[in-house]
């Protein structure tokens, strides 16, 4: 067992200590507007806002080798060519490490005594990726080194910029300032766009290419650019073709002598009446501005503490201390890092969402903030408002809506039934951390149509009344084309090779019904009644109760199979998910929502369908979607059946589900049990990290199942809804920490080995410690309360504006 890496707690780092992972390692820079995506080698890109819209730089997915394409240093030393990075020279270094922190990567390198540190960031408040790169002579003797960095431009929209080649390389345009250290890439910007991109470092340089061929060699590969072979920068200045940023500088360093420069990639914009200051030549305002701020190693270095300070106390909004370093690890920062990366990038980019086939999912972007809402609720109310004016008069939603316009589009399909409750699920979040009620008063578009705006909480009626009009034969909700899971297809009827299952025309006869989206309209009606009852509305609170206490009972008799919930009905009215069935006996989904929701918990159903899950979907990574997975295509089930056994929807660890069963055994009141489920997949406890493939610090949307070629190795990493959902069950349902309408529930269910857990919550400006004692095992006992001295009757602590600023709390668990 190989490893690669380390968690380094202390400085709230992973260090990657070989440069040949397993699979490109990566990290996200920046949290607000512009972004960076950098691998452990250097690779990657940059994006302002959309990565499909407004796109910095060039970066080929699926290319041999992989992770072709990034921002480059190469070093020339003597003969010797080579890269902090290692990519993409590959020259073999004495010494590697990458630190992945938050919101920076640092990669440090040594060959032949000349050590090279490249620090890269996206400070906060700047539309820039900022670089520091240090050179020290650690060799006895003088060195003349030769330095080129690299960046190549992408005409900004991504799609286009990879087919449209007969229009894009007649359009690239640069210009150039102080000799070559300033580079703006200002193609289509003499039309209509009012943005440019400039790529500048802080000293006088010695030459600079533009143009990638005369800097690369038309038959050379990134890693043998032949300005650099043959240390002779062409100085040249791009028309169309592929434009590039690169400098060259030429230092002698003295034996122990540093050199540092600071590289500004940068966004920038000019007013549309003052985009240029003569003919042909732009208004360079916005990037002077930029670049003041960035001028010396003393501001990089400024903002890079301002930067992890920042997220330091961001983090400290929840911490916990406990005897497992790896929960802690866990939940003190990786979790919560991927919560915030999930929040900004929903699933548009990542080394496997290419940045242009989907954007802010509706669905995705309400789950994501359950994990992200008690970091920055101001920022959560935002997304809100901007998802629910994407969802449609009739309650239905677009599937997705792109960054950058906030408009929904059917590009990534519609009509999966479950995406209006989850706009429910994501307002409860918001209201029970924040306590903001006003922000069901906002007027918030239909369909991004200002005529049909209406307050948020009509919003969430539509939602409602959008199940309960659209029910099956058995009475359980319609799953039209699909539910939480995509792939699960009841109504598409696809036989066309290459057809997408997400937009092919559905054929809803209106019988596929799914016992998953009952279970949740159970968890969704609930919250919604105890709202409308806060509200005052009795009415509407009563009619959310029948109409859940009707779903529950519907439930008990169409959707249990006799062992385990049963996962839908297909459009022929068959079942799905039972034990009738010859493959797909059984599925997670319905085991976990159905349970989240409270059903089959006083008669025993629900006892047996997590009985069911363990000996059937259990195994030693994690719980599979589906048992026994498909091994043939089946036209009534759609794209689930179109994936080797095994593998995605069709039987792997799909992660983001796992948590669900993790919460349901803490219904039951198995801590061991939901903490056995919880360690399976969270990244801390991963012990292969040459099987697992992925980065070990971050969730991955699956972990191959127990029918693959290869179980235990995961694939697309980072933007998943894993990370969100685990925050929860970690926090919520295992640590009990769970915000209320009312205040701060505290009904933690631990397993064993947990005795002693100290947890640092900030909830609406009081700052809580609470420490849990726990004697009572792996299974959950009864929890008592002393808040600031005071015995407590129930469980639920209080919190209303005079509330104190700091509460201190003690549990036990008997
Ligand atoms: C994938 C799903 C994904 C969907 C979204 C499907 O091909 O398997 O996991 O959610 O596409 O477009
Ligand atoms: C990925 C999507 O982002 C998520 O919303 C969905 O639920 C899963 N795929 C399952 O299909």
């Amino acid at each position: 067992m190989k490893n690669y890496g380390y968690f380094d707690d202390q400085n709230r780092e992973f260090v990657v200590t070989c440069p040949q992972t397993p699979y490109p390692w990566i990290n996200y820079l920046g949290s607000e507007a512009f972004f960076s995506l950098i691998s452990n080698t250097s690779g990657g890109y940059s994006f302002y806002k959309d990565a499909r819209l407004l796109r910095l730089t060039r970066y080929r997915y699926n290319n041999v080798p992989t992770d072709a394409g990034g921002k480059y240093f190469y070093l020339r030393d003597g003969d010797t060519v080579w890269n902090p990075g290692w990519q993409p020279c590959q020259t073999e270094l004495d010494s590697y490490a990458c630190h992945h922190g938050t919101g920076y990567t640092t990669i440090s390198s040594v060959k032949n005594g000349l050590k090279a540190e490249q620090c890269v960031m996206v400070p906060r408040g700047y539309r820039a990726e900022v670089t520091k790169l240090t050179l020290t002579n650690e060799s006895e003797a003088e060195k003349k080194i030769s330095l080129y960095s690299f960046v190549e431009f992408c005409l900004w929209n991504a799609l286009d910029d990879s087919i449209n080649f007969q229009r894009n390389y007649a359009l690239g345009e640069v210009e150039l300032e102080n000799g070559g250290s300033v580079i703006y890439h200002k193609s289509e910007y003499r039309e209509r766009r009012d943005h440019y991109a400039v790529f500048a470092v802080n000293a006088p340089v010695d030459g600079y290419d533009t143009d990638r061929e005369a800097f690369m060699g038309l038959y050379n590969g990134f890693g043998k650019p032949q300005a650099v072979t043959e240390d002779k920068p062409r100085n040249s200045v791009v028309h169309g073709w592929a434009p590039i940023g690169s400098h060259n500088i030429r230092r002698t360093l003295q034996p122990g002598e540093s050199v540092s420069f600071v590289f500004v990639l940068g966004y920038c914009e000019s007013p549309r009446d003052q985009k240029f200051v003569a003919p042909g030549v732009i208004n360079k305002q916005d990037a002077h501005t930029l670049l003041a701020a960035f001028q010396s190693v003393l501001q990089f270095d400024e903002k890079l503490l301002e930067l992890k300070e920042y997220w330091e106390k961001l983090l400290n909004h929840f911490t916990i201390q406990s005897e497992d370093a790896k929960l802690n690890r866990q939940i003190n920062l990786w979790n919560q890092y991927q919560c915030m990366v999930t929040f900004n990038m929903s699933r548009s980019a990542s080394y496997f969402e290419s940045g242009i086939g989907r954007g802010m999912g509706f669905r995705d972007c309400s789950q994501d903030l359950l994990g992200f809402v008690h970091l920055i609720p101001e920022r959560a109310r935002e997304r809100i408002l901007d998802v629910a004016a994407t969802q449609l008069p009739d309650g239905s939603a677009y599937h997705q809506y792109q960054p950058l316009t906030k408009r929904g589009n059917s590009d990534a399909g519609n009509g999966f039934n479950d995406d209006p409750l989850w706009l429910i699920y994501a307002v409860e979040a918001y209201l029970k951390e924040t306590g903001d009620f006003a922000v069901l008063d906002v007027m918030v578009d239909f369909n991004n149509d200002p005529s049909l705006a209406a307050p948020l909480k009509e919003h969430l009626r539509r939602s409602l009344r959008y199940t309960t009009s659209h029910l099956g034969p058995h009475g359980l909700p319609l799953i039209g084309r699909a539910d939480w899971n995509d792939c699960l297809n009841l109504n598409c009827y696809s036989e066309e090779p290459g057809e997408s299952f997400q937009t092919v025309s559905s054929h809803d006869t209106g019988i596929a019904e799914s016992v998953f989206i009952a279970g949740m309209f159970v968890g969704a009606a609930d919250s919604y009644a105890q709202l409308f009852t806060l509200m005052g509305d009795d009415a509407e609170a009563a009619y959310a109760s029948a109409e859940k206490d009707k779903m529950v009972k519907t439930v008990e008799t169409y959707g249990w199979d006799g062992e385990w919930f049963l996962r839908a009905y297909d459009a022929n009215g068959d079942k799905v998910g039972s034990g009738e069935c010859d493959e797909g006996k059984i599925f997670i989904e319905p085991q976990g929502m159905c349970i989240m929701a409270d059903i089959g918990i006083d008669n025993g159903m629900a006892q047996k369908a997590l009985d069911s899950t363990r000996e059937h979907l259990l195994f030693e990574y994690g719980v599979v979607l589906n048992w026994p997975a498909y091994r043939s295509y089946h036209l009534n089930l759609g794209e689930i059946s179109s994936y080797p056994p095994g593998y995605k929807e069709n039987g792997s660890v799909f992660c983001h589900n796992n948590p669900w069963i993790v919460i349901a055994e803490t219904k039951l009141g198995h801590g061991d049990l939901a903490f056995d489920v919880y360690r399976r997949t969270a990244p801390a406890f991963i012990e292969d990290q040459e099987l697992h493939r992925t980065e070990p610090y971050v969730y991955s949307q699956t972990v191959n199942g127990k029918e693959s070629f290869t179980p235990g190795e995961a694939r697309n990493s980072w933007l998943t809804g894993t990370a969100a959902y685990n925050f929860v069950a970690a926090s919520q349902a295992i640590l009990g920490i769970r915000p209320q309408y009312e205040g701060l529930m505290i009904d933690p269910c631990l397993p064993a080995h947990l005795k002693t857990v100290t947890v640092r919550r900030e909830f609406r400006g009081t700052e809580f410690t609470i420490e849990i004692h726990n004697n009572a095992g792996g299974e959950k006992g009864s929890v008592s309360l002393v808040v600031d001295g005071e015995p407590l009757e129930g469980q639920v602590i209080p919190v209303t504006e005079a509330t104190k600023k700091t509460c201190s709390v003690q549990v036990t668990i008997a």
